[in-house]
């Protein structure tokens, strides 16, 4: 894969691990940064190698302490806002991107650090980790979906607990509210978070990106609604060459080998 200015990236089997890369500036997401990884999901996207995406930072302090705030600090009204249309609208093509992405929160994840790992499928925490909104008291409020996807995921309560004080949260209380799905030694996130995309990859990587969409449009329903969906992206699996192998496997007692395709 190509060199990036502020990411590292690596395939490994069927997972492209994703590192931020900024060092100078614990990850903190700038213009260059935002651009670089919307130029990465696409080719994310197009790569059918890829089945699975981590998403980490590089050394051993932080994920992304947040949006860059020496940037921010000279903006204006109207800057302020494209900086958050552009970090939106960022995070939510890393929701909607066709395959799984896992955050590997290896350190301090803070403002829009939180804030890309809650756009990711699935977040696991490194012991070291540490999560907060903490734009309060830069005289902001979040501005890459924190206000929206935080009470999504812990509720109303314990998003406003957290957005209104600022305070940071270690990795155990972000699991006790339901921000991260595991904690993990640090020296074992890596690997750990490999073994997961791997149990990820052996299924059926179009009906792994289906059931992505069912959840996450889903959620953007009513219930009746998202039955009503659930059952025609349901029959949709039935057009894949993956139906038929992991079907018959199972009749005949042995380990499916699927190949993501459509039937002709
Ligand atoms: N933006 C720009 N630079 C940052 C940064 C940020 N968010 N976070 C850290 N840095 C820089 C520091 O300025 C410092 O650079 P210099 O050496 O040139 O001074 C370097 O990274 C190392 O940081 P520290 O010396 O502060 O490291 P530390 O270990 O003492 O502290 C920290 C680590 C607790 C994460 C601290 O850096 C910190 O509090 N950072 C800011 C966290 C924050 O408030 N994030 C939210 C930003 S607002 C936002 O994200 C809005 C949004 O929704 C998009």
């Amino acid at each position: 894969m190509q060199q990036w200015e502020n990411f590292l990236i690596s395939v490994e089997e069927k997972t492209a691990i994703v590192s931020f890369n900024r060092p100078k500036a614990l990850n903190a997401l700038n213009y260059p940064v935002l651009k670089e990884l919307n130029e990465i999901l696409d080719v994310l996207a197009a790569d059918d190698s890829v089945y699975t995406v981590i998403l980490t930072g590089a050394g051993d302090k932080a994920f992304i302490a947040g949006g860059d705030i020496k940037d921010m600090s000279a903006m204006n009204v109207e800057e302020g806002k494209l900086y958050a249309y552009a970090g939106t609208a960022l995070l939510q093509k890393i929701e909607e991107l066709e395959k799984p992405v896992i955050a590997a929160v290896n350190g301090y994840a803070l403002g829009g650090g939180t804030e890309v790992a809650m756009a990711c499928d699935i977040r696991i925490a490194s012991e070291r980790a540490v999560f907060g909104q903490p734009e309060v008291g830069l005289g902001l409020i979040p501005g890459f979906a924190g206000t929206q996807r935080l009470p999504r995921l812990v509720g109303r309560g314990a998003a406003k607990l957290l957005i209104f004080t600022g305070k940071n949260i270690k990795a155990d209380e972000a699991l006790r509210i339901g921000l991260c799905e595991a904690v993990v030694p640090h020296a074992e996130l890596l690997d750990y978070c490999k073994k997961l995309a791997a149990d990820i990859n052996k299924n059926g990587p179009t009906a792994v990106r289906l059931a992505k969409a069912a959840i996450n449009h889903g959620l953007d329903m009513d219930l009746r609604s998202g039955f009503r969906f659930e059952s025609f992206v349901f029959g949709h699996c039935f057009a894949t060459e993956d139906h038929d192998e992991g079907t018959r496997a199972f009749a005949e007692k042995r380990k499916a080998s699927f190949t993501g395709k459509y039937k002709k």
